[in-house]
């Protein structure tokens, strides 16, 4: 079933509910409003991004699926700080990512976004061991801080990692949520890709940061380490309430998340939610239901089967309904 779905921002019913502020207010932890990001090389723009509009609320665990070329990595590396949009707005944990000076841009990326990247030589040292790997990040942001604490005026560092016994013990935390524990000593060519990424997770993690965001994790691995490794991205989430967008080619992801969003043609399209009923002999049922996203001045997208087994294209006649909205094709012979 395909519901419209009546939303001003992207949002869901359900993604809203709890949210502080209410709809139309900025509650959520990742804001994107109308996003776009233009390419231009060699005199030809490439729109990656045509005005997306997507709103994850915190602690919310999140799937972003999509074709080939449909902008997810451009969406994932905007969010992660590493590329500016050209117009639009982004909003992660409070920082306006169009706002961003470059220092702020290195803080961001230290401490409020966390990422994991598909291809496993992007996130991990080839010459360092897992528990190296996830030092580094720490002993890196207690470095500037104590650099920082030098300053006048400036906050000390987090006394809860401020020794080197703490980072240890952080550092062992993570891996063991992550159940890789027992590789902590093996370099990232010991391990195996599904290892390999979950210790990722826990690099991307060292820091506490607020969101963290992954571009096709399991793209380099097989049906059931994927699986194992979105469950370790979930568990993650559920551990530490961390806000997670996770961009995936694997079209089972729907089962492993509450919120499915679909991107094509650089917008979000379709989003789908799945929720756990009960039935009548107290039985767990799981539902899932696929919702057009609306945005603010009323623009949908018609799933590409509604188009072509109705042959609508160019116009349509809408007409509206005590409780819906109907879509004919156009016929030309009737305006004669
Ligand atoms: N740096 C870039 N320069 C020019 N075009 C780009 C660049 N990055 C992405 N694109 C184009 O933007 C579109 C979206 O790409 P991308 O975000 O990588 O899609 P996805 O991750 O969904 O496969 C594609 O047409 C791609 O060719
Ligand atoms: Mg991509």
């Amino acid at each position: 079933m395909t519901v419209l779905d009546l939303d001003d921002d992207g949002a869901t019913d359900a993604s809203r509910r709890g949210a502080p502020g209410g709809p139309g207010q900025d509650g959520g932890e990742i804001l994107c409003r109308d996003l776009v990001r233009i390419f231009a090389t060699d005199g030809v723009e490439v729109q990656a991004l045509q005005g997306l509009n997507l709103r994850v609320e915190p602690g919310e665990i999140v799937a972003v699926v999509g074709a080939s070329g449909s902008g997810k990595s451009t969406l994932l590396t905007i969010l992660s700080g590493l590329d500016t949009p050209t117009g639009g707005t982004a909003t992660v944990a409070g920082t306006d990512l169009l706002a961003m000076g470059p220092k702020e841009r290195v803080a961001y990326q230290r401490h409020t976004v966390g990422f994991v990247w598909q291809q496993t030589s992007r996130n991990l040292l080839p010459y360092l061991t897992a528990r190296e790997n996830v030092l580094l990040p720490l002993e890196l942001a207690a470095g500037s801080r104590r650099t920082r604490a030098r300053r006048p005026g400036v906050a000390p560092m987090r006394p809860a990692l401020a020794t080197r016994s703490d980072r240890a013990r952080r550092v062992d935390d993570l891996l063991d949520l992550l159940e890789v524990g027992h590789v902590a000593g093996r370099r990232p060519a010991e391990m195996s890709g599904g290892q390999q990424q979950r210790v990722a997770i826990a690099v991307a993690m060292a820091n506490s940061p607020r969101v963290l965001l992954a571009d096709e994790p399991t793209g380099e691995l097989d049906e059931a380490t994927s699986v194992e490794v979105l469950e370790a991205m979930r568990g993650v989430n559920r551990e530490t309430g961390v806000t997670t967008l996770v961009v995936t080619h694997d079209p089972t992801v729907s089962e492993h998340v509450a919120r499915t969003v679909q991107i094509r043609d650089g917008r979000t399209s379709t989003e789908t939610l799945r929720r756990t009923e009960t039935d009548e002999h107290g039985r767990a049922r799981h539902v899932s239901e696929e919702f057009a996203v609306l945005d603010r001045v009323g623009r949908l997208q018609l799933p590409e089967e509604f188009l072509t087994s109705l042959d609508l294209k160019d116009r349509v006649r809408l007409a509206l309904e005590p409780d819906h909205v109907g879509v004919w094709p156009h016929e030309p012979k009737e305006d004669r």
